[in-house]
């Protein structure tokens, strides 16, 4: 074996470790909230009881491998069997240090999962509430107290409490951003709480993390941490209802509200308040659709009209086999929802 192939694998992990560092990727090993802080000592603390099993059991098993192995080639080693001192032992030894790891986790599981009414600090803002559905395959993210609606983004302000209600439309599915908390489960008929409070402003993104079906891997979403002030500018702008159209966009606007595209989508202040699909309303100001996969550019929403299935297979998002000319005025429409 070649030395370069040879090492091959210590040159993927080293990269690997590299990589789950950087803010690019979403790390549990970055913690941005008191509730993923809890959850990286936790892991360290059960990592730690991890390794001294290891090293006992890997040193009983070498030290077995050299005291009792074939001392020549003629003698035979003592042939043993059963001994239920020892199989009590080792029956035990695990159950104690599993008990161990479960009595350890309780309190960090309480923790996750009580929502504090404010924020714990000095200043002690209030708590912001956002009620989380899951659909497939996308998010909803409802501010029952702002009276906002958005998908797949999810603004919060830096510092502050977000105290998070779960549910889904469907099946069961995850939610789970990595350097802000853990995983919790989104069930159908079940409202399911956690929370956090970001500590540095930034975009964290998301991914439903529990299998839910054909696009499972393509549901994702992005929390977005401002400051205080820049999140009450969005707020206002999200409470705005959609701008009067002219032009193209009201032409486009006059598709929308015809066609199907209205019994599924709402565009708060028009005709549309369809409530199966995604909340259209400030649409343009969105980064990513399509399960926050595919970047919300004309070019590519015009092919997501023309045939939802060829950008995303399986997606719920109907062929409506619309005429170019009617795809470029929803385009023109859509990107007009600031
Ligand atoms: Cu939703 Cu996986």
């Amino acid at each position: 074996m070649r030395k370069s192939s040879r090492y091959g694998w210590l040159v993927i992990l080293l990269g690997s470790a590299l990589l789950a560092g950087c803010s690019a990727i979403p790390s549990v090993f970055t913690p941005m909230s008191p509730t993923s802080q809890q959850i990286y000592r936790l892991i360290w603390i059960i990592f730690s009881i991890a390794a001294v099993v290891f090293l006992v059991v890997e040193g009983i098993l070498l030290y077995a491998a050299w005291r009792f192995s074939r001392k020549s080639s003629e003698a035979f080693p003592k042939q043993v069997e059963g001994n239920q001192k020892l199989e009590i032992a080792w029956t035990m030894a695990p159950a104690v240090v599993l008990a161990a790891v479960f009595i350890i986790s309780l309190p960090t599981l309480r923790y996750l999962t009580t929502q504090p009414a404010s924020d714990p600090g000095p200043g002690g803002k209030t708590a912001l509430r956002v009620h989380v559905i899951a659909h497939q395959w996308w998010w909803e993210f409802q501010y029952p107290d702002l009276k906002i609606v958005t998908a797949n983004e999810l603004y919060v302000p830096v510092g502050t409490v977000v105290n998070i209600d779960l549910e889904s439309k469907d099946v069961i599915h995850s939610f789970w951003i990595p350097p802000l908390g853990g995983k919790i489960d989104v069930i159908p008929g079940q409202v399911n709480h956690t929370w956090f409070q970001v500590t540095q402003a930034g975009a964290y993104v998301g991914q439903c993390s529990e299998f839910c079906g054909i696009d499972h891997a393509f549901m994702r979403f992005e929390v977005v941490a401002e400051p205080q002030d820049q999140f009450d500018s969005w707020t206002r702008l999200m409470q705005a209802s959609a701008a009067v159209m002219t032009g193209e966009a009201a032409q486009g606007e006059q598709v929308f509200l015809a066609g199907a595209c209205s019994a599924c989508h709402t565009v708060s202040g028009t005709a549309a308040q369809g409530k199966v699909g995604p909340d259209l309303t400030h649409f343009a100001s969105r980064t990513k659709f399509a399960g926050w996969t595919e970047d919300n550019t004309p070019e590519n929403l015009a092919k997501w009209l023309a045939d939802p299935q060829s950008v995303q297979p399986g997606t719920l998002m109907p062929n409506l086999h619309l005429p170019p000319d009617q795809i470029q005025l929803l385009v023109t429409y859509l990107e007009s929802l600031k």
